[in-house]
């Protein structure tokens, strides 16, 4: 089973991460899912989820998952950690992969560390905040650490930022980002797959985040794909 890690922050686009959960849990992937303070007002604004940082259940996100994940599968992963006791990490099964959820500010969770073996990462959505702070090196809470880590451990980073227009501060730390082997991918939806509705061009975006993970997709008809 992949380890894929998401983090949420607080840029508007919060549709996407909904959508990328889905796909990457039916996928059969291990889901490490974090989410920071400003996209819980995000999620609240753009799609009327309320989410409990510190009580985290996956119906809160994912209704239709949170069905499916039994109250039983879910359980603390972590109990021992006690200096972590309040922000400790959940773990729900769903039919096909597995969401273990972390607190932003867990800095003991596995994914703090570079001997724990992911596949990669994706911010999605990305704010400025956060890819400044990344692009800065602060590792200020888990969600930069996690990014720091995969920077320096040569894996995948994938940051979908929203923002436009965009000030030179904010490109030249787009650019510091890609040169130290981060993917910068705005979600910026295409129009060539001739979308009829806003889940099209959700898709658009979240199919082009699994061609970069390795996740197989039918999300959009492919340019120079048969109908
Ligand atoms: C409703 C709402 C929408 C926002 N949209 C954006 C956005 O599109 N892009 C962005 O960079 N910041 C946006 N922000 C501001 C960030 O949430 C803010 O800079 C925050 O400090 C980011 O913190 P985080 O990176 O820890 O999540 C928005 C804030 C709110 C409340």
């Amino acid at each position: 089973m992949q380890n894929i890690v998401v983090a949420m922050t607080g840029a508007s686009g919060s549709i996407y991460a909904v959508r990328l959960l889905e796909i990457l849990l039916a996928a059969g992937c291990r889901v490490h899912l974090t989410i920071s303070k400003s996209a819980v007002l995000v999620l609240d604004r753009e799609l009327g989820i309320r989410v409990d940082l510190k009580n985290f259940k996956i119906h809160q996100l994912l209704p239709d998952e949170g069905d499916l994940a039994s109250d039983s599968a879910l359980r603390t992963l972590a109990p021992d950690r006690s200096s972590f006791s309040d922000l400790s990490s959940v773990f729900a099964e769903t039919t096909a992969g597995s969401l273990v959820y972390h607190h932003y500010e867990d800095f003991g969770a596995g994914i703090a560390s570079g001997s724990f073996l992911t596949s990669g990462m994706v911010i999605c959505p990305c704010s400025m905040g956060t890819l400044a702070s990344i692009a800065g090196g602060h590792s200020e809470n888990l969600i930069q650490r996690a990014a720091d880590v995969h920077l320096k451990e040569r894996r995948k980073l994938i940051l979908v930022p929203r923002e436009t227009p965009l000030s030179s501060i904010q490109l030249e730390n787009m650019k510091r980002l890609a040169d130290a082997g981060a993917t910068i991918m705005p979600a910026m939806p295409g129009f060539y797959h001739t979308p009829r509705s806003i889940q099209d061009l959700v898709d658009f975006v979240v199919g082009r985040i699994c061609d970069h993970l390795g996740i197989a997709h039918r999300l959009f008809k492919r340019w120079g794909e048969e109908e």
